[in-house]
């Protein structure tokens, strides 16, 4: 005989109406409660006391914003859609286009976007909701729709219930194009996306709404290969309005290499020289940074896999905990004396210049953080784009 299991509700607020919390019992969330009370204690105590200081707070070498030149502006319009914490956004930005609107349905992640750019027209919380936007009103005006759908229905970290999951947002960017009608749509999103699980999903979806109209590139492009210390594929789907135009345009072309393996371009910095580090002997890019979002249980950890942990044991460096700010991470000693992150150093390590900070508790900026596309990378993707209108 099963007996059935008495679930209780999580406690824990979330800004995120999108959160799916795990069903867990009070005895299972007992365990969760006092491991929480056992960390905030143990971060309580280091943060009180001056002689913990475990490391000297940490003064980067690596600014993401050389690898961004801001452009002249274009007179190419941009629309964004799942705007997230702006990674897109800023690559686009950088790379000369004009901001016309972001909608984004969180709204720490939205005071993200009018923080660091006061004068956008930002859509947050229900009024950044895209299933409620009548995108006529754009229609003919745009040069270029660009977003980054969720990708936990697609993610290898979640369940991969594609279209059956109610996180799937594909067929309301589908909308927006087919209302809009932009001269190209760039659209981001996990590598699983482009692998054989998705194949039907891919072309019924995005392919069959869209193909006839517009000539559909997908490239998949690795961070590091643009000078960011991480090693990140996402897949990129790049569509051309004019067959001609869609013709000419050719992918960003890697600048960077992880090792020498790919002839003469210089090797990216590694993720301890990156963020300032003292030298171990050993030095490489950091794993792909996991969304403080992307779980059940809203984290502080960026760690995304097993592997992922080995690599940060070689670096000495510690992935879950991520501090606030510096300051704090150096006040407070990771269980095994590797250098504890804060949150500006996660930032730095996708890509982000100091400048553009992040809203909301540290969760909620790590996941907007982990969300993003790396701003080098959109630069990158925008730069292409820019160069096929001409
Ligand atoms: C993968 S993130 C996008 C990251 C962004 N492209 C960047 O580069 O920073 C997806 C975002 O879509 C947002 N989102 C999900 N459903 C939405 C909806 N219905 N309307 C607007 N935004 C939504 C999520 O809150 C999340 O921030």
């Amino acid at each position: 005989m099963t007996l059935a299991r008495d679930f209780v509700p999580s406690r824990i607020k979330t800004s995120d109406p999108l959160h799916e919390p795990r069903m867990l019992t009070e005895a299972e969330r007992e365990v969760f409660r006092v491991r929480s009370r056992n960390a905030r204690r143990a971060k309580d105590t280091a943060s009180l006391s001056n002689h913990d200081v475990t490391h000297l707070v940490n003064k980067p070498t690596f600014d993401p914003a050389l690898l961004m030149p801001q452009q002249a502006r274009n007179g190419l319009t941009t629309l964004s859609l799942f705007s997230g914490g702006g990674g897109l956004d800023l690559g686009f930005d950088r790379a000369g286009f004009v901001h016309t609107g972001s909608w984004e349905l969180l709204d720490d992640a939205a005071s993200t976007l009018r923080r660091a750019r006061p004068d956008w027209a930002v859509f947050g919380g229900e009024a950044g909701d895209v299933r409620g936007v009548d995108w006529r009103q754009y229609k003919g005006n745009i040069a270029v729709m660009h977003g980054g759908p969720p990708c936990q229905p697609f993610s290898n970290a979640g369940k991969q219930r594609g279209a059956s999951d109610p996180r799937d947002m594909w067929p309301e960017f589908v909308r927006a194009v087919l209302a809009v009608k932009p001269e190209v749509f760039v659209a981001e999103n996990v590598a699983a996306l482009a692998t054989a699980r998705f194949t039907d999903y891919v072309a019924t979806t995005i392919m069959s709404p869209l193909s006839s109209q517009y000539t559909i590139h997908q490239v998949k492009l690795q961070a590091y290969e643009f000078g960011v210390p991480q090693a990140r594929r996402r897949v990129f789907f790049v569509g051309f309005l004019s067959a001609r135009q869609g013709a000419k345009w050719a992918p960003p072309v890697p600048k960077f290499q992880r090792n020498t393996d790919l002839g003469n371009l210089p090797v990216v910095v590694g993720a301890r020289q990156a963020l300032g580090l003292q030298p171990i002997g050993f030095d490489d890019v950091s794993p792909t940074i996991r969304s403080g979002l992307s779980g059940p249980r809203f984290t502080t950890s960026i760690l995304s896999s097993v592997s992922a942990q080995r690599r940060y044991e070689a670096l000495q460096i510690w992935p879950n905990g991520v501090a606030i700010d510096r300051q704090a991470a150096a006040r407070f000693a990771a269980k095994n004396g590797h250098f504890r992150l804060s949150v500006a150093d996660v930032a730095l390590l996708q890509g982000f210049p100091e400048w553009w900070t992040f809203e909301g508790a540290t969760y909620m900026k790590l996941g907007q953080i982990g969300n993003s596309v790396v701003p080098p990378v959109a630069y990158e993707v925008a730069g292409s784009v820019a160069a096929s209108f001409k």
